[in-house]
Parts: C-alpha cells; structure tokens; sequence
C-alpha cells in the first residue's frame, strides 16, 4: 500500500521520492528517532555511479563500502544489482554473505586487526587487501592467499574534514610510495600469484579533476611494480571518496565528468605501462547511500534563555557526524514544510555532552514540544552505522520506502532487553552474597 495520496503542490523532501507529509506519518507509525530510506534513491545512485564508469570502459566494479551503511537490506538491495562488497570488519563479511553476497565478491581490507581475522578471511578465500607489510608478513607465516593487493598511501589526501584526510603522512592507513614496491616483492617471494591494488585517500570529494589526479597516481605505482616486479595488478581500487552535497546550494560532484576523466587516465597509462586491461575497481559509500535517508526526531523541549536550544531524540548517538567532525547536516521541519522560518536555535539531542549537537546556528519555524518532528537530511552514510548505545539510548529503527511506496521495517527500535542481552549478572550477585 502507497504510503497516501500526494496532495497537489506537495514537494518532496530532499532525494527521497517521500513528501514531508509522508514522512510526519512515518514518525506517528513506527515512533522517533527514526531513520527512512528511500529504495528507488539507492537504486538510481547506484545506476548513476555504474553507468557513468561503463560508459568508458567495459571492466568496471562498483564495491560497495559497507561501512557507510550495513543495514543488510541496504546490502541486498546493491549486490541484487550486481555491486560488490568492502568489508572492513569480520562482522562485515558477515553481514554481506547474509545479504546474499557471493564472497568472490567480497574484499577483506581492515587495518591494525590481529592476525586471527586475517586467517578467518584466507580461511574463506577472500580477497585480502594488506593495509602493512607487517599484516601481510603475520599471515604468511601460516598461509598464502590466492589473490594480494596492498593499500597505497600514496601521500596525497583530501578530506571535508582532518578527520576523513585518509593518505598523507599523518594518516594511519596504507603504505607509502616508497615502501609499497617491497610489499609487493615479498608477496612474490612468498609465492603469491594474483595482485590488486587499493587506495583510498578522499572524502567526500565534489571536485571530479581530483578522481583523475589519484588515478593516475596508483597507475604510475603500478607502472613501477610492472617495471621493476613484472608485477601486472588485475584489479586497480581507486577507493571511495566521492561527495554528496551537504549544504544547501553546494554543486553536485559531476559524475559524468569524473568518470570520464578517471577511465581516460585509467586507459592511457595501462596502455603506457603495459598493464594490460585490469579491473577498474571503485569502492564508494556515502555517494550510493547518503541521500537515500533521513532521520526523523521529534522535538522534546524548547529552551530558550541567553540562546534557543531546540532538544530532539535524535542526537549524536544517532547520528555523531557533527559532533565528531563539526558535519553540516541540513534540518527540515517536516509538520511545517510550508512556514516560515523565523527563529534561530541550536538543534541538540538528549545525550549528556555538550557536544551533542545535531545542526548549530540554524533557523526553523516556531516549533512545539512533543508537536514538531525534524528530519536530519543526507542521514544515510556514517549515520546508523556509527550510533552507540551512550546513555542508554536505543538504537532507532530503520525503514525503507520501496520503489512501489510502500514502508517496509528494515529494522526494529532497540530495547531495553538488546542493551542487557550481553551483560552477565548473576556471577556478581553470588558472589557478593557468598563474601
Ligand atoms: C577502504 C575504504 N573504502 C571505501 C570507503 C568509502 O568512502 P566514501 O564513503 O567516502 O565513499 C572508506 C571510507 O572510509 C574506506 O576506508
């Protein structure tokens, strides 16, 4: 059953296909904090993104960067459409092979694990990408994956934030330039026959001349492995990185142009290096899932005395993007779509922090106590996927708007009983009684 009728002249909110009146009944149905992810969203991004690279070139993989979002509905609704998957984590893979995922189709590429979650990947054939020389060493004391590649950082990085800078010299992940034809020439020593290469140095990246810059600086790596190893990679992963606006009137990252320039630096220096035509491999996140979803959290308490403060139950548990890195996310009244916006608060949620805060400085219409209901846009990446339990708090639930309209409960709210679910009590009880 369609979610209702549009009445004439409603608007849709944000991406989503779902108006906001749609949406305030979504928040009645299955409470707040809620987050809802529109399918035929996640579809087009995925088609987009696909489409843009298969036009330049007929070899490309679309992997899907779990993290960003690991709702294995979220998962399924991609490897149906033929993504394949990142996994960073042994839960990770676990939630993709649940989803359905084939696990030829899935990466293994954590960073500072222990050598137990290297073996359980080799165990279950996994393509493994080493994040250190030292990974790679610890395992091939007892086994030889089939297929290697290694994380390059090759020292050039570009984050939204400090915190999402991945390559550089400050930055915890990969192998730099100088050392990675070494990781390379010991995993031949070791016998290993099939290679990739990964990197993954942006973030949120809207510029599409950037793409082409990184890629043709993992090709020039891999002309020095071909050059000085006779190393040819089949697959070269030039990561993720690929933004989403988060403000209003930020310009979409092009990707029709980006693509284009990324095959075409791709192809000519394969040609260059003879490397042959390896697998363009491309592992985004936020691109496919960000604008997909939004949280919704009604609002719980006015207060205004030297500055407003608009509290809602929806705070950094939920979704600490602005609290960890200072993230604009763009807040929408959804019971006043059409009111004026004349007041001018701070949108925080009920955690003890004064960090807690979903949107600072922003206006909205006058808003009630226990009345209004927020959505928090571009909700989908880094959002249910970094929440905690802090506080105390239950983790939402997660619904998704099918491309036939219908709300379908992807997730259901926490509860008290998941937060007990791990402890062990009764060792403790007895034990102060018997002392
Ligand atoms: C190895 C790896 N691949 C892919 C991604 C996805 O990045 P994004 O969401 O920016 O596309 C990340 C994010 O941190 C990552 O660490």
């Amino acid at each position: 059953m369609p979610l209702r009728q549009k009445r004439r002249g409603e608007r849709n909110v944000g991406e989503l296909g779902v108006t906001a009146g749609e949406l305030v009944k979504l928040a009645e149905s299955y409470g707040t904090p809620l987050f809802v992810t529109s399918e035929k969203r996640l579809l087009d991004n995925y088609s987009r993104l696909r489409d843009a690279f298969g036009k330049h070139y007929d070899d490309v993989v679309v992997r899907y960067a779990i993290k960003a979002n690991s709702n294995p509905a979220i998962i399924k609704t991609l490897a149906n459409r033929g993504a394949w998957m990142d996994a960073s984590s042994p839960a990770e893979v676990e939630f993709a092979l649940a989803a359905g995922s084939d696990k030829k189709r899935i990466m293994f590429s954590p960073n500072y694990v222990p050598r137990a979650e290297l073996e359980q990947a080799l165990d279950m054939g996994l393509v493994i990408n080493f994040d250190s020389i030292g990974q790679f060493s610890a395992l091939a004391k007892v086994g030889r994956p089939q297929c290697v590649s290694f994380r390059l950082n090759h020292g050039f990085g570009k984050g939204e934030f400090p915190g999402t800078t991945l390559s550089g010299p400050d930055s915890k992940f990969g192998i730099p330039d100088s050392r990675i034809v070494e990781a390379y020439r010991l995993a031949k020593e070791e016998g290993v026959k099939r290679f990739g290469m990964h990197m993954m140095c942006g973030s949120n990246v809207l510029e599409p001349e950037y793409f082409a810059a990184i890629t043709s600086r993992i090709l020039d790596t891999a002309g020095r492995l071909k050059s000085e190893l006779d190393i040819v990679p089949e697959f070269i992963d030039i990561g993720g990185g690929f933004g989403v606006p988060y403000r209003p009137g930020e310009v979409p990252l092009d990707i029709e142009k980006a693509a284009q320039l990324v095959s075409r630096e791709f192809m000519e220096k394969s040609a260059r290096y003879g490397l042959g035509k390896p697998q363009l491999v491309i592992e985004p996140g936020r691109y496919l899932v960000a604008d997909t979803t939004v949280l919704l959290g009604t609002v719980t308490e006015v207060k205004s005395y030297e500055k407003r403060f608009v509290g809602i139950d929806a705070g950094m548990n939920v979704l600490i993007r602005p609290a960890l890195y200072g993230a604009y996310h763009q807040v929408v009244a959804v019971t006043k779509p059409d009111a004026p916006l004349t007041i001018k608060a701070d949108v925080v949620g009920e955690i003890c922090e004064n960090t807690d805060a979903i949107a600072r400085g922003i206006m909205l219409p006058e808003v009630t106590a226990g009345e209004d209901v927020l959505a928090v846009m571009n909700a989908g990446a880094y959002g249910y996927s970094m929440s905690s339990s802090y506080n105390g708090r239950l983790r939402p639930a997660e619904v998704m708007v099918t491309t036939n309209g219908k709300p379908v409960l992807i997730r259901r709210r926490e509860t008290f009983r998941d937060l007990m679910s791990t402890v062990v009590l009764e060792d403790i009880g007895t034990r102060a009684k018997r002392e």
